[in-house]
């Protein structure tokens, strides 16, 4: 079988018409991604992703206040009025779990909004990094695969690239036993070459460190979020959102 992967570094690199009929999954890996994981594995009720904040204060309003939170950042940091910032240990089950989570992120949120063109759309972070293999190995989803990285204000990430490279390494290692031929895009080929497996959390939280993302968290203060990021294939859960909820409507989360 004729498979196809498309990696794409920034969510500015992908036409809407190139998604017809893919599976699109989103990477922000520090950190708006692994929030999201992080979020529904704590048993969030739902995750409704906004590009600004203005927009996601009038959402709120759709809500009982004792149900709904607001989270994100700008510049990395919490935002003023918000409920929770964008470190994603903060979103355990205490504070999430039966909860609305209106979510706005600098890049990462651009990129989901990037992807609505696509047939589905799935989430992915180092987290979660083997169960979204797994999702997009089945016989619906493996043909058309496309990659959106968030990147940072418009330049691509080695983060986000590297959690990409890892997927389409996988895909295609396993792809071998199972008779898919896996055609890559240039950046999917140059992202699989970053990716070396096996590497322990530890050594994937050097890179993290070491990556652009990385460097502006830890600029200010928030060096727990990488370590918490790079906790990678430790969580089975593929967060999914569906493309025809987007823009306006409340996306599912799984
Ligand atoms: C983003 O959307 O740009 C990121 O999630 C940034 C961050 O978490 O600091």
């Amino acid at each position: 079988m004729q498979c196809y992967i498309d990696v794409y570094s920034l969510p500015s690199s992908v036409k809407p018409s190139q998604l017809h009929g893919a599976v699109a999954v989103v990477i922000d890996v520090l950190r708006a991604t692994t929030v999201f994981t992080y979020a529904v594995h704590s048993g969030i009720r739902e995750i409704v992703p906004v590009r600004e904040v203005a927009e996601a204060m009038r959402f709120k309003e759709n809500y009982p206040p004792d149900q709904v939170l607001l989270g994100g950042e700008r510049q990395g940091l919490p935002i003023q009025g918000f409920d929770l910032g964008n470190s994603p240990q903060h979103y355990t089950p205490e504070t999430v779990a039966g909860k609305t989570l209106i979510l706005t992120t600098t890049n990462g949120t651009v990129a989901m909004y990037a992807a609505k063109t696509a047939r589905s759309i799935c989430i992915a972070s180092f987290l979660n990094a083997a169960a979204v293999v797994e999702h997009l190995q089945s016989a619906e989803n493996a043909e058309n695969v496309a990659i959106i990285c968030a990147g940072t204000n418009g330049v691509e990430t080695e983060e986000d690239l590297l959690l990409a490279g890892c997927l389409t390494a996988r895909l295609c290692q396993d792809g071998l036993h199972k008779g898919r031929n896996y055609q890559l895009n240039e950046t999917a080929t140059r992202a699989a070459e970053l990716w070396r497996e096996p590497v322990s959390a530890m050594e994937l939280e050097k890179l993290l460190r070491e990556s652009t993302g990385g460097k502006n968290l830890l600029c200010v203060g928030l060096e727990d979020d990488i370590a918490f990021a790079a906790h990678f294939d430790t969580i089975d859960i593929v967060p999914l959102l569906d493309p025809t909820l987007l823009p306006t409507q409340h996306p599912l989360t799984k």
